[in-house]
């Protein structure tokens, strides 16, 4: 009788888990539908945005090395996205779970308030780039590979939610690369998994790269000291000093975070 009950819940537990999974994707998509149609208030944005600036700056620039990715001048849409899969747990991202919650961050108009504060941050001039050994062998890569979905400037798509990767760090660049093709970032899009199975070693480098490289329109870049005025009272530790090349920089050093001023 006890050797059933366990044999019954192991094979409930295992059903379940496949439900969930399927579940998660729609979960996050019926809020990034419902996100998507509101109208963002900019200043609960920037409230909002004060507990993403602990990890990814007050200007949303994350740092050169990548351990946190650039957000601002991401499209709202990708934002949305990228959020609403996060917190139904279509996107492992354990660091940033209690950050992106219902609880911490609000619903759907939250998500649409910072997507879209966000989205109007001007970029950083100094992102994180790769080592430049062949760079003509990136830009045909990415033409024959990326351009369709991604534009001719690494732009993205806020229709169809495609990121927008130009002026991004190469190593976080590197690792969402790999987890797509090694079928471990779960919102993947799947025509992509499809169009960069081939791509190994030299090729991947080569064009993460060139994308690195892409750069924004002049006028969505700041100025290489520019500081957010919307948040004048943060200390920047080393990781996040706006002028700091990270890459000089030791790896202690990479740990630090913003400490608030009382
Ligand atoms: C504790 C640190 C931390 C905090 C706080 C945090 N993030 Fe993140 N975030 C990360 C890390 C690390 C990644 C990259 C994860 C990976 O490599 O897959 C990330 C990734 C993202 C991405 C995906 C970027 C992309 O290009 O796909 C978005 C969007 C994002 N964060 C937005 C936010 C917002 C908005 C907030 C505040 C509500 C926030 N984050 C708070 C650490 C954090
Ligand atoms: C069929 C369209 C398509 C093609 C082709 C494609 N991508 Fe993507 N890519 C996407 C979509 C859609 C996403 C976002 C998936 C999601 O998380 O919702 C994405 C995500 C990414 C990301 C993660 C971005 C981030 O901010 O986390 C990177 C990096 C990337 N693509 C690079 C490339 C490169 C380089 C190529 C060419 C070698 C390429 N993609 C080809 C559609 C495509």
């Amino acid at each position: 009788m006890r050797k059933i009950r366990i044999s019954t819940l192991l094979c409930m537990l295992v059903f379940s888990s496949g439900i969930s999974y399927a579940a998660e994707s729609e979960i996050a998509m019926e809020e990034y539908d419902h996100a998507i149609t509101l109208t963002p208030d900019l200043a609960n944005g920037r409230r909002a945005f004060e507990s993403c600036a602990v990890c990814h700056g007050p200007e949303g620039w994350g740092n050169e090395q990548g351990t946190y990715p650039q957000i601002a001048g991401q499209l709202a849409s990708v934002t949305i996205k990228q959020l609403a899969d996060i917190r139904a747990g279509n996107r492992s991202n354990p660091m940033m779970v209690p950050f992106s919650s219902m609880q911490t961050l609000g619903g759907p108009q939250a998500l649409a308030d910072v997507a879209a504060y966000i989205a109007q941050l001007p970029m950083t001039p100094h992102n994180g780039l790769g080592p430049g050994m062949d760079l003509a062998s990136g830009e045909k890569l990415y033409s024959d590979n990326c351009v369709d979905c991604h534009g001719a400037n690494g732009e993205g798509d806020a229709k169809k939610h495609i990121p927008l990767i130009q002026g991004q760090h190469f190593e976080y660049l590197m690792r969402q690369f790999r987890l797509i093709s090694d079928g471990k970032r779960r919102n993947a899009d799947e025509e992509m998994v499809e169009q960069i199975k081939n791509f190994w070693g030299r090729d991947i480098i080569d064009v993460m790269d060139y994308t690195s490289r892409l750069r924004p329109p002049q006028e969505r870049l700041a100025e290489p000291d520019w500081q957010n005025p919307d948040f004048p009272n943060y200390v920047r530790g080393p990781a996040h000093r706006s002028s700091t090349r990270m890459n000089d920089r030791g790896t202690s050093e990479r740990k630090s975070r913003w400490r608030r001023r009382d």
